[in-house]
């Protein structure tokens, strides 16, 4: 325990500025990690976990609303619940699990989804092993002096659900649905997809705090 309470202690000191974790938050988890006798590798396997279950939970919330959707309104009608809808979705995990949660891509359709520097290699990865027929798992890193997990799991072109509005225009993607997708993101890049392509990844921040109260 003292020799992991040191090994914190110096990553916090030699981070930036903005990566300095609070104090209090620093103690809370220490103190937690103790009554509860728990170690990094623990924690870690927690945080896989959890993980895990958030992104599948993202999944099959937005898969089920985007098929409603477009059995409801359609392709083109099902845009607008992805442009609208998605983000409150995603944003409701965000508060009820106390973590950041988004999707990221190398060609992205929103731009706000471009990955950041601490996910660009981890994307990259995603894609060498899809290009090389290497299997891809989940990833935990440490991030921000190790009081923050960045989980990522990639996202492929898993059906012909996806290739309607990720495929190739003329071909997969309906006329009008390329004519909306112009209008609603005038520099979509993310067209053209196969099946089974790599489409982007999940990425999640989890605070090592909030690992640590599951357990
Ligand atoms: C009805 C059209 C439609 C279908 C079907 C669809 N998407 Fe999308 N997708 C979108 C739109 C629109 C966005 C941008 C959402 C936003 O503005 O946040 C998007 C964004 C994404 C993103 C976030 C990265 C980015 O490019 O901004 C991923 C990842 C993604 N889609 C994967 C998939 C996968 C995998 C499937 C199949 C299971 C799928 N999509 C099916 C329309 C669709």
């Amino acid at each position: 325990m003292k020799n992991l309470l040191l090994l914190s202690l110096i990553l916090l000191i030699s981070c930036g500025p903005q990566e300095r974790v609070s104090k209090e938050t620093f103690d809370e988890v220490n103190r937690n990690m103790e009554v509860k006798r728990l170690t990094e590798v623990e924690i870690l396997q927690e945080a896989m976990v959890w993980g895990d279950s958030i992104t599948l939970e993202a999944q099959a919330q937005l898969s089920a609303q985007l098929q409603e959707a477009i059995a409801s309104q359609g392709v083109v009608g099902a845009l607008d619940f992805c442009k609208i809808n998605a983000l409150p979705l995603i944003q409701g995990l965000e508060k009820e699990h106390g973590i950041t949660l988004r999707r990221v891509s190398s060609r992205p359709r929103n731009p706000q989804d471009s990955p950041d520097a601490e996910e660009l290699p981890l994307l990259d990865a995603y894609a060498y092993n899809a290009e090389n027929n290497l299997p891809s798992d989940p990833s935990i890193q440490k991030v921000q002096g190790g009081e923050v997990f960045l989980y990522t799991q990639p996202i492929l072109i898993s059906s012909n659900l996806c290739l309607q509005c990720h495929g190739a225009p003329g071909k997969d993607v309906a006329d009008a649905t390329a004519k909306a997708l112009k209008q609603l993101y005038p520099q979509d890049q993310a067209t053209t997809y196969t099946l089974g392509e790599l489409r982007g990844m999940w990425s999640l921040r989890l605070p090592k705090r909030e690992v640590v109260k599951r357990m």
